[in-house]
């Protein structure tokens, strides 16, 4: 007996489950984008399953809130160039092409940082540290090589990451020992390089310094209040700091984050919400450099249960009052991932649960938009 069996169109599938997807986001709540509007853009951190479809809850809670997005890994100098000369485009092209079929504005993350870097970077063939001028030399072309690229399809970069110590001074990172080499007249030189370089190469591409703890910090605010003073002096772009805040239940206070919003609007620059996510254990390291940081050290069995959810909504109302207070000088809020289920930390520390519905948090920061009008 021939028995006729179903046959599967995997694009079928993929439609069926694309189609279904808003569902799963909720479509009676408010779009995030609508609500802040006339506030700033909004956005999230996305990873390379969203952005090549396998992940539709996330991709309907993208499509539907935000109308910019970062790439959370993929424009990473060790995900575009891990060897000498070799570029991997793949996940940052598809990046940015769900970028532009969605109508979200691409962020690329980040042209120079102290992390994620190829060891090969700053050794020569004999595993030597390689000169300032090796260096610079090797910038210049890792610049030009992605930016341009890029060029005019990208919104801005984060051209240098995370160049601060929390007091303010610079972190002592290779790029500054080998470009700054020990001396007080080079220190600024590879960030000032890094800016000029990537604004000769998309002179219409924004240009952001972006670092965590600014919020919570208010010597490291006024490092980065130095950075774009030393860069404005030299007559080079900056549009813009990101604010990452990687907050907690306890941190950062309103009085934090206004010190660091007032501070960098008055050297004359806007100011973004870069990595906003907000992890509900209190204890242990508050920062947010990856060599500190695990799911471990920041894991909370109680995170989901109503009484830490309320504790979120309420931070994440608090944070995002302070934001539509000062919304003059802020430009766009990006949430470091899209759901739960896909954020670096675990736990539960961003406005939809691992089943992609919208949580206590998402209608609290929605509320903080309708009380400003
Ligand atoms: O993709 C590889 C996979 O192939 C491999 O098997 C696996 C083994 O560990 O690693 C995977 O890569 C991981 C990658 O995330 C993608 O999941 C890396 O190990 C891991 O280190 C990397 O972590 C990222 C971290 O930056 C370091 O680049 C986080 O996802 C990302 O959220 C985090 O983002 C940073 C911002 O760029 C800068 N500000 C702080 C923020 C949080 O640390």
């Amino acid at each position: 007996m021939r028995i006729n069996r179903p046959k599967v169109n995997i694009f079928i599938l993929v439609d069926v489950l694309l189609a279904v997807a808003p569902c799963i986001a909720g479509q009676d709540t408010p779009a995030l984008k609508d609500v802040f509007e006339d506030h700033f853009l909004i956005g999230g951190a996305l990873n390379r399953w969203l952005v090549s479809g396998r992940n539709p809850g996330a991709v309907a809670i993208a499509q539907k809130h935000f109308n910019t997005a970062t790439a959370e890994n993929e424009m990473k100098w060790q995900s575009l160039n891990s060897w000498p000369n070799q570029y991997n485009w793949q996940a940052a092209d598809s990046f940015v092409d769900f970028c532009g079929k969605n109508k979200m504005a691409p962020i690329g993350h980040c042209l120079v940082w102290h992390s994620q870097v190829p060891r090969w970077l700053f050794r020569d063939d004999s595993g030597n540290a390689i000169t300032r001028d090796a260096l610079l030399a090797r910038m210049k072309d890792h610049i030009t090589t992605v930016v341009g690229r890029y060029k005019g399809r990208v919104k801005g970069w984060d051209v240098v990451n995370e160049a601060l110590n929390e007091n303010g001074t610079l972190r002592n990172s290779q790029w500054l020992q080998i470009i700054g080499e020990g001396s007080e007249d080079k220190k600024y030189d590879f960030i000032e390089n890094a800016f000029r370089w990537a604004h000769e190469v998309d002179p219409n591409t924004e240009l952001y310094y972006n670092d965590y703890s600014l919020e919570s910090s208010k010597a490291k605010t006024d490092g980065a209040v130095a950075i774009v003073k030393h860069l404005k002096s030299k007559g080079l772009r900056i549009d813009a700091v990101g604010i990452q805040l990687h907050g907690s239940l306890t941190h950062p206070s309103p009085e934090g984050l206004e010190y660091a919003i007032t501070s960098l609007a008055d050297a004359g620059v806007k100011v973004m919400v870069t990595e906003l996510d907000i992890r509900t254990r209190t204890r242990g390291y508050r920062g947010a450099d990856i060599g500190r940081i695990n799911r471990r050290s920041t894991s909370d069995q109680n995170a989901t249960t109503p009484e830490i959810q309320k504790k979120l909504a309420d931070k994440y109302a608090e944070i995002f009052s302070v934001l539509v207070k000062h919304k003059e000088y802020i430009t766009r809020v990006t949430f470091w991932g899209v759901y739960d289920g896909a954020s670096w930390i675990g736990g539960s520390p961003l406005l939809f649960d691992r089943s992609y519905q919208p949580k206590e948090a998402f209608f609290a920061v929605v509320k903080t938009a309708q009380e400003s009008q």
